[in-house]
């Protein structure tokens, strides 16, 4: 049988859309794929990962984060391990494939390892992180960065907006938040971490290619601003002597969006925008919204980051309220490892795709392995670029094409040298 051949089966392009499709099903809302971190679909969404892991030949567990971790062994006890790994939850009105489709490639790949009975130098563990959105609560990344070993414990204390805080979410999913240093690996034998991942962007589909190496994933700094202001009768208060607090919020996310405009490397958005209290008789006393600021750039992060701070408080002191930032989450450039990048241009090459470089806008769970052990990430083509939409699509032969190449690189010997 050809090499070709004998990876039909579990590496197929439509297999592994067969499988984001069942997987799609598991939402919190009957309406659209929804599926928050430590939600009850995550629940089902978590052990239909597991029965797949089980098929593919691995041992599997839950760790205390929440994640699901399948282990395929090397043909030596042992051995040092590769981590594949993306995420299982999703933003609210979900597209299915962010996320979901590097742990479907992940398993397909040892399934296929399995199917051929064949063993690698390093055991692999395929992981399903439970927490990559950071929609739920204010802080994200936290299943990836217990397994890194950077667990930020503090985080456990964080609440959703019905009040459940992360550490009540953990034990209602059935994991024992005080045991999450024991999901951290060990750096010292463990030799990668990779992630297949749909790229959310356009770049691919405009060049004409099924996918892509990634260089670097940009950036990020996240917070909130809280404008007060001095809630009022909306028939009575006469505007010169308002103080609202929400025509003020609308000012500076305009103003936020001009700052972005200007900088060649910098997005800015504000995703997110309450009145709490708020009423249609009523003039905004308080809004609180989110700020979003990412680069391939740390200083120019930086700067964006102090820049619109500045505008907010001249906007706020021009409007006679108040205003304050507080960021949650600050999240510098991830270079991508030298050698796994070049090792992947091998397997590219390998399945006749142009190794084509591009630097990742969306954040991912690779930012928590950053300075620990070597990053690599390969991206799949998306439709139009769009993505965190229900009408994100990548093709099957695309998804294929990303198992092939990541077999591959599994193959190659130099690539986690
Ligand atoms: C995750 O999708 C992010 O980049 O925010
Ligand atoms: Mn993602
Ligand atoms: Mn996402």
């Amino acid at each position: 049988m050809s090499a070709t051949l004998e990876r039909v089966s579990t590496m197929d392009g439509n297999a592994i859309a067969a499988r984001i499709d069942e997987l799609a099903q598991l939402s919190d809302d009957p309406g659209c794929l929804t599926r928050l971190t430590l939600s009850p679909s995550h629940k089902k969404a978590a052990a239909l990962i597991g029965e797949w892991m089980r098929t593919a030949g691995m041992h599997v567990r839950v760790d205390a984060a929440g994640n699901v971790v399948g282990r395929y062994e090397a043909e030596k006890p042992d051995a040092s391990k590769v981590i594949i790994a993306s995420h299982i939850d999703t933003v609210r009105n979900a597209g299915r494939f962010d996320g979901n489709l590097g742990v479907i490639t992940g398993i397909a790949v040892v399934g296929e390892l399995n199917r051929q009975g064949r063993r690698l130098p390093f055991a692999i563990e395929v992981v399903a992180f439970s927490d990559e959105e950071g929609v739920r609560f204010s802080s994200t990344l936290s299943g990836s960065r217990a397994v890194a070993g950077v667990f930020d414990a503090a985080c456990l204390d964080d609440r959703d907006s019905d009040g459940v805080s992360r550490r009540q979410a953990l034990l209602g999913f059935g994991t024992d938040p005080s045991k999450i240093a024991e999901a951290a690996c060990n750096p010292a034998n463990t030799l990668a971490y990779l992630e297949v991942h749909i790229e959310q962007g356009p770049v691919l589909e405009a060049r004409n290619l099924p996918l892509g190496i990634v260089t670097a994933i940009n950036g990020a700094t996240r917070g909130e601003v809280v404008v007060k202001g001095e809630a009022g009768h909306s028939g009575t208060l006469p505007m010169a002597m308002r103080r609202d607090a929400m025509t003020a919020a609308a000012e500076m996310i305009l103003a936020i969006e001009a700052h972005a405009r200007t900088g060649a490397d910098i997005v800015a958005t504000v995703g997110r925008v309450e009145i709490p209290n708020g009423a249609v008789n009523i003039v905004p006393g308080q809004v609180r919204f989110s700020l979003d600021v990412r680069s391939s750039s740390d200083d120019a992060r930086s700067r964006a980051v102090a820049d619109i701070q500045q505008e907010i408080a001249r906007i706020a002191a021009a409007r006679n309220v108040s205003a304050q930032f507080t960021a949650t989450y600050d999240m510098p450039v991830t270079t991508c490892d030298a050698n796994v990048i070049k090792a992947m241009s091998r397997a590219f090459v390998q399945n006749a795709c142009e190794p084509f470089m591009l630097g990742s806008g969306a954040g991912h769970d690779g930012m928590s392995f950053r300075g620990r052990i070597p990053v690599g990430m390969i991206f799949a083509r998306c439709r139009s670029g769009i993505s965190h939409n229900p009408a994100e699509f990548a093709s099957p032969a695309d998804m294929g094409a990303a198992a092939r190449v990541l077999f591959d690189l599994l193959l190659d010997t130099g690539a986690f040298a």
